[in-house]
């Protein structure tokens, strides 16, 4: 059955999340997902992120059907992007168009502050911002793994090629990051630091296979020099190896200086998959279309 979008506001409520809805939206998370989330997560996503974030959920009754979260966050160049976060539509209610009114919603609290809207998408996710919000897909990140971490027992040399100085990526400053890694309430972070260089990292047990994963989940190297990179990368591999773990994964996008390193250690790409997705708003950002421009690392997802 279609139904149409004056359906759809006859038959929902549409509103932000507030603090009260914390336990519907551990239940209808834990519902989709292996990986559970719980109310600590929805304060600290929703309630007391350190930038403006909607979580736009849909009611009938007292009952939440569905949910989008967006945040405003900034590039490190400046420009304004909006990023979705934890779509999720109730099995009964999806494909019949409450997705893209919950989207349409989320944007419009924030009026027209965007320069671009982004996700980083599963697959779902992208077939339905790509379909249902005309969305364009701008490149599939496929996670790089080190399968053997234990084999690596010094630090591999190689040719460091690539660029990331011009490259664009998310803006993370001292306070987004104590507040993505230190008050992260699903996981523990380190920081691994090489002189003035840091990576954070992970360790993550898969719930459905209860393999012992290591995630180098962020960078932040204010020289970005190839050497720089290099020992620290390795430091990140040699900190996770120390915590037993059975595999190492990183973010390495094509063209970037960290594609170079992760491949002269071993790593390979895998089908473990990404969707980003962008919706350009302001055409002065015509060139984020292009997925070569980006620098973009696991801890950018909110899965990580
Ligand atoms: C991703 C998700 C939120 C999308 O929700 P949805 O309800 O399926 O999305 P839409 O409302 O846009 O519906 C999409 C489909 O319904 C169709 N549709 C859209 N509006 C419709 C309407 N008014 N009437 C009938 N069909 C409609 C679309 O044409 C589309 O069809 P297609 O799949 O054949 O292309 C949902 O699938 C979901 O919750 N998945 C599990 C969680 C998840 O993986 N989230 C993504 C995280 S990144």
């Amino acid at each position: 059955m279609v139904i149409d979008n004056k359906m759809i506001l006859e038959q929902f409520k549409l509103r932000p999340a507030n603090a009260l809805d914390a336990a519907q939206f551990v239940e209808i998370m834990n519902s989709q997902y292996a990986r559970k989330k719980n109310q600590e997560y929805f304060y600290w996503q929703y309630i007391n992120p350190p930038e403006p974030t909607v979580l736009m959920c849909a009611f009938q009754g007292d009952q939440m059907c569905g949910m989008f979260g967006l945040k405003k966050r900034k590039l490190n160049n400046g420009v304004v992007i909006g990023q979705a976060i934890d779509m999720l539509i109730a099995p009964a209610w999806r494909k019949k168009g409450l997705f893209p009114e919950l989207a349409r919603q989320a944007v419009q609290y924030f009026g027209k502050e965007f320069d671009v809207l982004s996700v980083l998408a599963n697959a779902a996710g992208n077939h339905a911002v790509v379909r249902s919000l005309g969305w364009r897909n701008a490149g599939i990140i496929k996670t790089f793994f080190l399968k053997n971490p234990q084999s690596v027992t010094c630090r591999p040399d190689g040719t460091d090629a690539g660029d990331c100085a011009g490259k664009v990526r998310f803006q993370k400053d001292q306070d987004y990051r104590n507040w993505r890694f230190d008050k992260n309430p699903c996981y523990s972070y380190k920081a691994v630091s090489v002189e003035n260089a840091t990576a954070w990292v992970k360790v993550f047990i898969d719930p459905l296979t209860n393999l012992r994963y290591g995630d180098i989940v962020d960078f932040d190297i204010p020289c970005l020099e190839a050497m720089n990179f290099r020992n620290l990368f390795y430091a990140a591999c040699e900190y996770l190896k120390l915590q037993k773990v059975e595999a190492i994964t990183v973010w390495a996008l094509p063209g970037g200086l960290l594609r170079n390193i992760a491949e002269s250690f071993g790593f390979q790409e895998t089908s473990q998959e990404r969707y980003f997705c962008l919706k350009i708003i302001s055409p002065k950002c015509a060139y984020l279309d292009k997925f070569i421009n980006w620098d973009l690392s696991e801890a950018d997802s909110e899965i990580y």
